[in-house]
């Protein structure tokens, strides 16, 4: 499982840039990196100076980095009209116009959003997948969806059970079950996100500000809101700071920008912050973020770990041999038992987390019917038979 990284911030504060400088230091590393943007102005595309689309595209320039922009209409589409078309007939409506899940739950688009980052975060080619813009106090109302879905499913058994006759003739017979089978199941799916963007061993923030008032105040604020939903802040960047040049205009923005960094500090003890001065032009192509890449990074040593971006457990599957068989481990963190299948399929195994299916590679063909599995502490161990 690839580790997540998220910057966010007021907009133009530089989320694009600062995400992107991560990526390229990340991927000068020696890592794999996937720089994902739900950016729909094509940011990211301008600020690498590669041009990104909705499957992950190679950026040249930076050997092992690459690039997505998540397709907003896509992801969407992709599994919503089933959970649409069973919550519809419960909104009574046929306004063709509204779309009744984005009604009922808020916050549906994030989910989405999340759910589409983690199927990268899933897939053992990336060590990390570094998001461009984190979700702000607001957007995160979809965290809080599961206890909602929770309320509303009994709210719908109990119509279920009260309305059978009429909802019989309304809906057709199934419906009211159907509904709950697909809330239940989304259920799972955002709390599985919640799990992962929880989890400080996986995911870190960044909060990416400027240096003045509006962004100090905005800083603390979302910085409190990502404290109140659990989620690990590790840094903060202050960006576009004024450089140091003899002239009293100058000399007196720079007094005012440093007591508004030194009130930030105070207020926000526990991060890390980086400070990163007004360049005399725009942040665009691969050179220049190496140059704010350094700034924020440094040198990255691998053998020393990343620091807040440490690279612990084998991200695909390691391998072992036991006298039962042989053995592949998955690390997959945050997930529950329930969430797991496995199935095979013309002697490939597929591990299915929440119905999303990976492939495991492996050197001989296997039926899921003799590989035992079995979850621990964030590993899935499966054992292959022993060969013949
Ligand atoms: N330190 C800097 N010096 C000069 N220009 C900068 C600096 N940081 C960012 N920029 C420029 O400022 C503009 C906004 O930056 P960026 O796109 O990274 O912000 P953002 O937070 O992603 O914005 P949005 O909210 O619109 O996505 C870009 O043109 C970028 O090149
Ligand atoms: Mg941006």
């Amino acid at each position: 499982m690839a580790r997540l990284l998220l910057f966010g911030g007021k907009g133009g504060v530089g989320k694009t840039t600062t995400s992107s400088a991560t990526a390229v230091a990340l991927a000068d590393a020696g890592l794999r990196v996937l720089l994902v943007s739900s950016d729909p102005a094509h940011s990211t595309s301008d600020s690498l100076g590669v041009e990104l689309g909705p499957t992950p595209t190679e950026v040249k320039e930076v050997p092992g980095l690459f690039g997505l922009e998540l397709d907003p209409e896509a992801r969407i589409s992709d599994y919503i009209p089933k959970l649409s078309e069973s919550l519809g007939p419960l909104m009574g409506g046929d306004e063709p116009d509204l779309n009744a899940s984005e009604m009922v739950l808020p916050g549906l688009d994030e989910a989405m959003a999340f759910d589409e980052l983690l199927k990268h975060l899933e897939n053992p080619s990336w060590d990390v997948v570094v998001f461009d813009t984190a979700p702000t106090g607001h957007t995160l109302r979809f965290l809080a969806l599961p206890e909602i879905i929770e309320k509303w499913s009994s709210k719908i058994i109990k119509l279920h059970r009260m309305t059978g006759g009429i909802r019989a003739m309304m809906f057709g017979a199934k419906d009211g079950e159907k509904m709950r089978v697909e809330l239940e199941k989304f259920r799972r799916r955002v709390l599985h996100v919640r799990r992962i963007l929880s989890d400080p061993e996986l995911t870190r923030f960044t909060l990416v500000t400027i240096p003045e008032k509006m962004g100090v105040n905005e800083t603390v604020r979302a910085y409190e809101a990502l404290i109140d939903f659990d989620l690990p802040v590790s840094g903060c960047v202050v960006n576009r700071i004024t450089p140091e040049l003899d002239h009293p205009f100058i000399q007196r923005r720079i007094e005012g920008e440093r007591n508004h960094i030194d009130s930030l500090k105070e207020a926000l003890p526990a991060l890390d912050f980086t400070e990163i001065e007004l360049r005399d032009s725009d942040v665009h192509g691969i050179d220049s973020l190496r140059e704010i890449g350094s700034l924020m990074h440094g040198n990255i040593e691998l053998e020393e770990g990343l620091g807040p971006f440490k690279i612990g457990l084998g991200l695909e599957a390691s391998r072992g041999t036991w006298k039962d068989g042989d053995i592949v481990y998955l690390h997959l963190p945050g997930i529950d038992r329930e969430d797991l299948s496995l199935r095979s399929e013309d002697g490939t195994l597929f591990v299915g987390v929440n119905e999303r299916e990976h492939p495991v590679q492996f050197d001989r063909p296997a039926k899921a019917s003799e590989v035992k599995a079995k979850l621990e502490e964030d590993i899935l161990r499966l054992t292959f038979p022993v060969r013949e």
